[in-house]
């Protein structure tokens, strides 16, 4: 028996089944490239889910880890934590908010973004405005509150009962959005590209037009760029496509380019609503992770990932829109920069079984959508390689 059919033997006896996990056992990683427990090497167009922005193992944030963790590796809220501090200052900086609550993933982050416009609600209107708007098709996390909010049946299905309070509208529909919306409503949440719900971009003028419902009607509009934030659609934030500007927005995945972190960012007229007490994390913005943070950061910001990201992504775009043109089971071909999907008119969990077989790492979203988002140093090299592989499975289909 080779080593990873043990380790796939022994993770079935006793870690939860909540996952439906490839046979892949994961041992290490450098850029695009992960490799697993018996050797084998995989080409990376999922990054962990578009975790890994900067490759596996990026030097300067396993520099800031051993750093980190031979100074402090955990220190209470209670206190003033320096690396927490600084990431903050860096997440202000470069983005519309003016103040950051840290946590550990992204569910958490959404979980504090609802809480917030809640209360910020409850604080300046009263208790009977609490109803927040959120998109069909759309994922903000597992938690009860983020799949309440989130408008898929399947993720919903056997939990009820949910919070109250949500209400769900067709993604890219401003009409649905303005008949939706009552004397209960506090706030509108979207993603601004789908990720989990595949990949889908809204119309032209669409976030813009929500932004100004949001001001007439003084709602405040939470962007969840778990996914699409940090360089992955050539921004480093994706509103910055659209010249608008959220209230609330929520970051988690690659924040830290590996290591778990979440942060909500808000501006200083809402952030105000969170006061002592009012919500907290044991290990949010820890120094371990914060350090992680500031390094990917700084990386992200000065050494033109973002440059590679938009090349790069219209590189792959075009590589894929040449597979539409040579098989007719490619229905099309969107995104941006480098979160691009392609929808078939067949089901896609077999290809992304034998790209496995083959050293490739894509996955599926929504049944037919094959997703791509590799590291966002990903190389032309690299993705000429996974359309090599890619196109060979596609001519044996
Ligand atoms: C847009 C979006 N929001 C929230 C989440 C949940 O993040 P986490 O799994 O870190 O809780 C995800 C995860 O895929 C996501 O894509």
């Amino acid at each position: 028996m080779n080593k990873s059919q043990s380790w796939i033997d022994r993770g079935l006896a006793h870690v939860a089944k909540t996952y439906g996990r490839y046979p892949l056992v994961a041992a290490s990683g450098q850029g695009c490239w992960l490799t697993d427990i018996d050797g084998k090497k995989y080409l990376d167009f999922l990054a962990g889910v578009a975790v890994n922005n900067l490759g596996h193992c990026h030097p300067k944030i396993v520099a800031a880890l051993q750093d980190q963790a031979g100074k402090l590796l955990h220190c209470s809220n209670y206190f003033h934590i320096p690396q927490q501090i600084e990431l903050a200052e860096i997440l202000c900086e470069h983005s519309f908010a003016d103040r950051v609550f840290f946590c550990n993933s992204g569910a958490e982050a959404n979980e504090a973004a609802l809480k917030l416009v809640r209360k910020y609600s409850a604080d300046t209107y009263g208790d009977n405005r609490f109803e927040i708007i959120t998109a069909q098709e759309s994922f903000h996390g597992r938690t009860l509150a983020t799949i309440s909010a989130t408008g898929q049946d399947k993720i919903q299905a056997g939990f009820a009962p949910l919070i109250p309070g949500f209400k769900y509208v067709p993604f890219g529909d401003i009409q649905a959005l303005k008949a939706a919306i009552n004397p209960k409503t506090c706030a509108i949440m979207l993603e601004p590209i789908q990720g989990e719900g595949g990949v889908n971009i809204p119309p032209q003028g669409y976030l813009q037009a929500v932004r100004e419902l949001c001001d007439q009607q003084e709602l405040l509009l939470i962007f969840d760029e778990v996914q699409v934030g940090l360089g992955r659609t050539g921004k480093l934030f994706a509103y910055q496509h659209d010249n608008i500007e959220p209230d609330v927005m929520t970051l988690a995945k690659a924040l830290a380019a590996g290591p778990p972190i979440g942060a909500m960012l808000a501006r200083e007229k809402y952030a105000a609503a969170l006061g002592p007490g009012t919500h907290g994390s044991t290990f949010g913005g820890n120094p371990l992770l914060a350090a992680a943070g500031i390094a990917a950061m700084k990386v992200l910001l000065e050494e033109h990932i973002l440059d590679n990201c938009v090349a790069m992504g219209d590189y792959l775009k075009l590589q894929l829109e040449q597979l539409q043109n040579k098989y007719s089971f490619i229905k099309n071909v969107r995104g941006r920069g480098l979160i691009l999907g392609m929808e078939l008119t067949i089901e896609g969990a077999e290809i992304v079984k034998t790209a496995l077989d083959r050293g490739l790492l894509i996955n599926c979203t929504v049944g037919k959508v094959l997703r791509f988002v590799p590291p966002l140093i990903v190389t032309q090299k690299e993705i000429d390689l996974m359309i090599e592989i890619l196109d060979g499975i596609f001519k044996e289909l």
